[in-house]
This record gives structure tokens, C-alpha cells and sequence, in this order.
């Protein structure tokens, strides 16, 4: 334990059998400072100050939604630090979904063991190795060259492959938006209730905090999260940027990977969406409008971003076939030059059923080769091109918002 400054440990409990507990163990070190704020989190969240403190421990009711909701406006406030520690009633596999959801840094069942606690402070208070990843999310962009091309349909398959990446036990916390409000069609191809109600944010943006997120987001049976808002094909209208970024400020600071189905319309907020990104994908098909569009895209996107990141082209539904009207490989290779990453086999029959199922592509067929491909793109070049990209200007948004 550190010298010097001294770890300082606030616990917020309504049982006076965890406050013993807590001061039986803390209150004789002399590294640690603790306070304990008696009273349901519930009450008491709001008012916290944890300014000066290193690890929040939080005893809730897990079952009593005012005090998780509680406990997400805390976490939603103070972000990654301190970290926060839930100590709740029962083990229930919902419940830490949702805990690990709102980044709690780790959670302990009663009857919470002396020495847990104290081994589960130290590790949340390491940084960042202990406790989960403090970084800002991973974010993978789909952008269309011309419609129609899969850009639903390769968001929705490279968001199940993130949520897996560390295994069909581990899952990632991973968030697909779909931000094509006018003709979104994820929630469609997830077979998910769309739940995203911009219209309520737009007036009081400052409201959009973790709760109101919470209430905006549909799960998939996989555990996928997702942000979809009900279709208004008959709406034109745009929303207020700040809306938007806000919207997606608040998505990557709550989860490891984010992955924007794009709309073709170029909109106030799309340069920040670019900007953001850690990979950007143009989607487009091996015909010659497609690679043209493809190729435009490109150099628009170079110009407005500058030492932003950059766009890889992705070809979709392609067809090696000798008899097949598309366009050859090394054409594709030819008139995109370096900007080209990836040729995604057509399939339509497989696709399909997976759209009509609303699952993964690899449950309809196990080891396809649309899968194959896309496995290749978002997991294994993400390693050395996703890695130590700023967020530029989310960073900048996000310490311009209020929390
Ligand atoms: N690799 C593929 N092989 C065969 N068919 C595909 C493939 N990818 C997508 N499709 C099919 O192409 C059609 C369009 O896909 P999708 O809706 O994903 O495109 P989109 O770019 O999002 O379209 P929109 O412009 O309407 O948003 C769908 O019918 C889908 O089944
Ligand atoms: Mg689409």
C-alpha cells in the first residue's frame, strides 16, 4: 500500500452490519482514510463527493431500480475514477450484466469477506490494469459509397464478432448504433424493439446521462447492446448535432467497442462520427459506379479529415467467378490502390437467413466465408490499426459536456 498519500475509501451503506463490518477492517489501517455515508444509495448518490477519493464502495439493492439507477448516474458522473465497487444482496447473471455495464470497476455478493474487499479496492484502485479497461471504446464505422451495398448487414455481423472476441463465455461489452435514423434497419435485422427517442432528448440534451441511455438501449438475446431508433420514413428532418455527439459520447465512454451503421446523407455531426472512429469502413460493390463512389469517398473523407483516420474500402458481396459480370480482384486492387482492405463474398441465401433469423451469420452456417473474411478485418488488422488512435474530437466534446 502506497506511503505518502494515503488511499481514501468512501462506502455508501444502508446496512449497519456492512458499516461495522467496513470499519472493522478499514478503520485500523492507517493507509487508508475511510468514510462511510450511512443511507440508501439512492439518496445519497447524487450528493456524493468523490473528488478526493480513490475507490467508491456502493452497497445497493440490486433489485430495487431506483438504486440502480442511482448507481448508474454515479458511475455515469464519475466515469472511470474513482472507481466504483457494488456490493449487492445476491448474485444474479442480469444484474452483473447491467453492473458491468455501467463500468463498476468490480462487484462482491454478500456476505462480502474482510479480505475480498480489501483485495477488491486494492486492484480497482491500481490503475488501469486492474478492474475493467478504462479506455475509451473501440469504434468501427460502416459508411456507404452507394446504396443498398451491406453497410446494416457487415455493422450488425462485425458487432457480433467484437461481442465475442474474447470468446462465446467472455463477451465484450459491445454497442451497435444505428445512426441512418431515417432508414435504420438494424433493430429490423436483430429482431430487437427500436428504443432510441431522439425527439425526447433533443430539447434538454444536458439530460442524456448513463440512466437515460440505459432506458434508450435494446438487447439482443446475444447480449449485444444496441441503439436503434423506431423508422420515420416520412420525416425528413435532421437533429441537433449536439444531440448526436452527445449520444455518442456517452455510447464509447460506456463500452468497449462501438461499431455506427452509417446513412448516406453527410450530416452536421458525420465529421465528428469520422473523426472519432478508430476504423472506418467504406462499403461498396465491384461494379464500376461502386468503385468510382468508393474512390470519391476516399479522397472527400482524406480532405475533411485530414490526419484523421483513414478510410478502408471494403467490397461486398463479391463473386471470384469466371462467369460471374463483376469486376476481378486485381481490377478492384487496381483502381482503389491502397485504400482497398477487404473483398466480403457474396451470399445471398446465407445472408438471408440470418436476417430472417435475427442471428449471427455463424449460426446459420459455421465457419462461412463471409464470417472468414470479416473475422480477418475487424479482428485481426484491429491490433495494429486500432491501437493508439486519439478520439480527437469526442475527447473534446466530451470535456466540453457536462457529465
Ligand atoms: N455478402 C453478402 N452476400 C449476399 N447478399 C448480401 C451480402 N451482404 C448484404 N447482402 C444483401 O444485400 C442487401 C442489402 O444489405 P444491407 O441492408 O445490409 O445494405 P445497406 O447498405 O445497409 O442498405 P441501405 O442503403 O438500404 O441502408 C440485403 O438484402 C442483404 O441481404
Ligand atoms: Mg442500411
Amino acid at each position: 500500500m502506497a506511503t505518502g498519500t494515503n488511499t481514501k475509501v468512501l462506502v455508501v451503506t444502508a446496512d449497519p452490519a456492512f458499516a461495522a463490518a467496513v470499519r472493522g477492517t478499514f478503520g485500523a489501517s492507517r493507509a487508508i482514510d475511510l468514510a462511510v455515508v450511512e443511507g440508501a444509495v439512492a439518496a445519497q448518490a447524487d450528493a456524493l463527493d468523490v473528488s478526493d477519493t480513490t475507490v467508491v464502495v456502493v452497497d445497493l439493492d440490486a433489485s430495487a431500480p431506483e438504486e440502480m439507477a442511482a448507481l448508474a448516474r454515479l458511475t455515469g458522473r464519475t466515469g472511470a475514477r474513482p472507481p466504483v465497487i457494488a456490493i449487492t444482496q445476491a448474485f444474479d447473471a442480469n444484474v452483473a450484466r447491467v453492473l458491468l455495464q455501467m463500468r463498476v470497476a468490480d462487484f462482491l455478493v454478500k456476505p462480502v469477506q474482510p479480505l475480498d474487499l480489501v483485495r477488491a479496492c486494492a486492484q480497482a484502485s491500481k490503475a488501469p490494469s486492474g478492474g475493467i479497461e478504462t479506455t475509451e471504446a473501440k469504434i468501427y464505422t460502416f459508411l456507404p459509397a452507394v446504396g443498398g451495398a451491406g453497410v446494416t448487414t457487415l455493422a450488425v455481423q462485425a458487432a457480433m464478432l467484437l461481442l465475442n472476441a474474447r470468446g462465446p463465455r467472455a463477451k465484450t461489452s459491445t454497442c451497435l448504433v444505428d445512426l441512418d435514423f431515417q432508414h435504420g434497419a438494424v433493430a429490423d435485422y436483430l429482431d430487437i424493439e427500436p428504443r432510441l427517442n431522439i425527439a425526447e432528448i433533443e430539447p434538454r440534451p444536458d439530460r442524456l446521462d448513463r440512466q437515460l441511455l440505459e432506458i434508450m438501449l435494446s438487447y439482443h438475446d446475444s447480449g449485444l447492446a444496441v441503439v436503434a431508433a423506431p423508422n420515420r420514413p416520412a420525416e425528413m428532418r435532421s437533429f441537433d448535432p449536439d444531440v448526436v455527439t452527445r449520444l455518442l459520447d456517452l455510447v464509447s465512454s460506456h463500452f468497449e467497442y462501438v461499431v455506427f451503421d452509417m446513412p448516406r446523407t453527410w450530416f452536421s455531426w458525420t465529421d465528428s462520427v469520422l473523426l472519432g472512429s478508430n476504423r472506418l469502413f467504406i462499403v461498396s460493390e465491384a461494379t464500376v459506379p461502386g468503385l468510382r463512389h468508393a474512390k470519391q469517398l476516399v479522397a472527400a473523407i482524406k480532405e475533411r479529415l485530414g490526419e484523421g483516420p483513414k478510410a478502408e474500402v471494403v467490397i461486398n458481396r463479391f463473386q471470384q467467378s469466371m462467369f460471374s459480370s463483376g469486376l476481378a480482384l486485381k481490377d478492384i486492387e487496381q483502381t482503389i490502390g491502397e485504400a482497398f482492405c477487404s473483398a466480403i463474398p457474396n451470399d445471398y441465401q446465407l445472408v438471408r437467413e440470418a436476417i430472417d433469423r435475427g442471428v449471427p451469420l455463424d449460426d446459420v452456417k459455421p465457419g462461412n466465408k463471409i464470417t472468414a473474411q470479416l473475422k480477418k478485418l475487424v479482428l485481426e488488422q484491429s491490433a495494429k490499426a486500432a491501437d493508439g488512435k486519439p478520439l480527437p474530437l469526442l475527447k473534446k466534446l466530451k470535456l466540453a459536456g457536462a457529465r
